[in-house]
């Protein structure tokens, strides 16, 4: 184990079987619409492309980049576009893919930009959910994991840009984050 990791919360293994079972949920609800798929960059890459290896569904995949988080390990409360889709989504269906819902402030506002611009429906698949930490009222349709209000990192989430690349969900030692 990584030595900054104070403990491992979800295994490969885990992660495996769960991901593979939230694709057959999506599948199973677009069979016959060819879904746009857009990951949410960076912290759902790693979900993204297990995820999508599990799809036995015609799909178009995109990604977007937006961020209500800093630098740190606290919400600023404020949503930032970084990179926007390519694909028209007018009466398409979306099925967004994020790493983890913690006060919903991202989830909320792309829901919100993907009916503006006329999606046909838009279905949020999350890794985690952060359910304790929610400010805005919005759920996600198909959730991995409930976890509780603890920094996690890997599988794509980081702390700092860092430990993005650990193939398990892994609680960092708060040291880490208070030097
Ligand atoms: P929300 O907009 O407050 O729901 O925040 C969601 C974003 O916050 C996620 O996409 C993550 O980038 C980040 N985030 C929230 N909690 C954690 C965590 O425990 N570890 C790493 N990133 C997190
Ligand atoms: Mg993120």
């Amino acid at each position: 184990m990584h030595p900054d990791i104070e403990r491992v919360l979800i295994t490969e293994g885990e992660l495996r079987e769960k991901v593979k079972e939230a694709a057959e949920m999506a599948a199973a609800r677009y069979r016959g619409s060819n879904p746009v798929v857009i990951g949410i960059l960076k912290g759902s890459i790693v979900f993204y492309s297990d995820f999508i290896r599990n799809l036995d569904i015609p799909v178009t995949l995109d990604f977007m980049a937006v961020s209500s988080y800093g630098s740190g390990s606290s919400s600023s409360g404020q949503l930032r576009m970084k990179k926007d889709v390519d694909t028209d989504v007018k009466g398409r269906d979306i099925v967004i893919v994020e790493d983890i819902i913690d006060s919903g402030l991202t989830l909320m506002e792309v829901k919100k930009m993907f009916y503006a611009r006329g999606a046909n429906s838009v279905y949020i698949v999350t890794l985690l959910n952060k359910r304790g930490r929610r400010e805005y009222d919005i759920e996600p349709d198909y959730n991995c994991f409930d976890i509780e209000n603890e920094f996690v990192v890997g599988y794509g989430l980081d702390y700092n840009e860092r430990y993005r690349n650990l193939p398990y969900v892994g609680i960092l030692k708060p040291s880490v984050y208070q030097k």
